[in-house]
């Protein structure tokens, strides 16, 4: 099949996604598929080869079979692409409009597992308009979270715009540096437990999920940072997650659980606390993880049993299932 790889983007992830993309596209020569290179600008402006691009609401997308949106953060996997690809009319890798959407806001994403009781930390979300009218009321409020707490955009990836906050004084700051990145923030209790992630592949109702794996750092990093990410030697994927079987087998459960929840399809990786060596707490969901040399969602699935070109190859054939 003749698969079109957009990689860059308007987000600042546009280097992970340049990185990512570099191996999906090997992945997907190794399987078999003809690869068609489509790079989006940090300007937005979409290139192939020497070309600019025009799109024509129902014309396709160089005569793609299927397009793989190797794309992180905002303008790639929060439903406005995806919306895009819909007008276009050709199929895509990953979750559709609504499921990216509505994943890539950390605030609204919690409120939905919330309504079904799902555990997870202590979070108070923050719009730019409250906190410029009522920053004191404001800072009442996150105080009831206590310290340390994580201070993050709502509509980011890979640690971008994230601070620790150790002290109340550090609130005001940190909310401002958050905010500089977005106009929807979320500040979330900090959690002692295990990092684990887990990944899930498939459609509908029966999707699978890879053996859990715990983060480790290894770096000397304070928390999963974005150099701790992307720094080979930041961070060990130990796999499985030294957790008794039945925990391990909860942590996919819940995995499968929200992918389901929030109407994903293809590929999720969903992020986990464990606290206690037992109590499993959901943390959040990417709809379009990394793909890069050190990231997490291919390696699980390496570990699982899925070798890259097969994971690229089951991706495609998802997309037009
Ligand atoms: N946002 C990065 C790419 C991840 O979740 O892996
Ligand atoms: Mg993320």
């Amino acid at each position: 099949m003749r698969i079109v790889v957009l990689a860059g983007g308007r987000s600042s992830e546009h280097d992970v996604s340049l990185n990512s993309a570099a191996a999906v596209r090997e992945g997907i020569a190794a399987a078999g598929h003809e690869v068609v290179d489509v790079l989006i600008e940090r300007s937005g402006e979409w290139r192939h080869g020497a070309d600019t691009l025009a799109l024509t609401p129902g014309g396709g997308l160089l005569d793609a079979d299927v397009v793989f949106p190797v794309l992180h953060g905002p303008f790639g996997e929060d439903g406005t692409l995806q919306g895009l690809l819909e007008l276009l009319d050709v199929p895509y890798v990953g979750a559709g409009v609504l499921a990216s959407s509505l994943c890539m806001d950390k605030v609204v994403f919690k409120e939905v597992l919330a309504a079904a009781d799902v555990p997870q930390v202590p979070y108070a979300g923050v719009h730019l308009a409250r906190w410029r009218a009522e920053p004191e009321a404001v800072l009442r409020e996150l105080a009831a979270l206590g310290t340390p707490v994580f201070v993050k955009p709502a509509r980011l990836g890979s640690s971008v715009g994230i601070a620790k906050v150790s002290s109340e004084t550090e609130l005001g700051p940190a909310l401002d540096t958050a905010f500089g990145h977005d106009s929807h923030v979320i500040v979330e209790g900090f959690s002692p437990g295990l990092e684990v992630e887990c990944a899930v592949l498939g459609f509908g109702t029966e999707p699978e999920a890879s053996v859990p794996g715990e983060i480790v750092l290894t770096g000397g990093a304070d928390w999963y940072d974005y150099e701790a990410k992307y720094t080979d030697g930041g961070m060990e994927l130990v796999v499985p997650a030294r957790l008794d079987e039945a925990v391990l087998e909860d942590v996919r459960r819940l995995a499968i659980d929200t992918f389901v929840r929030v109407g994903c399809s293809g590929l999720a990786r969903v992020d986990f606390f464990v606290e206690d060596g037992h109590r499993v707490l959901v943390n959040e969901l990417n709809t379009l993880p990394g793909f890069t040399k050190t990231s997490v969602y291919p390696k699980l699935w390496e570990r699982t049993g899925v070798p890259f070109p097969q994971l690229c190859d089951r991706l495609i054939a998802l997309a037009i299932e």
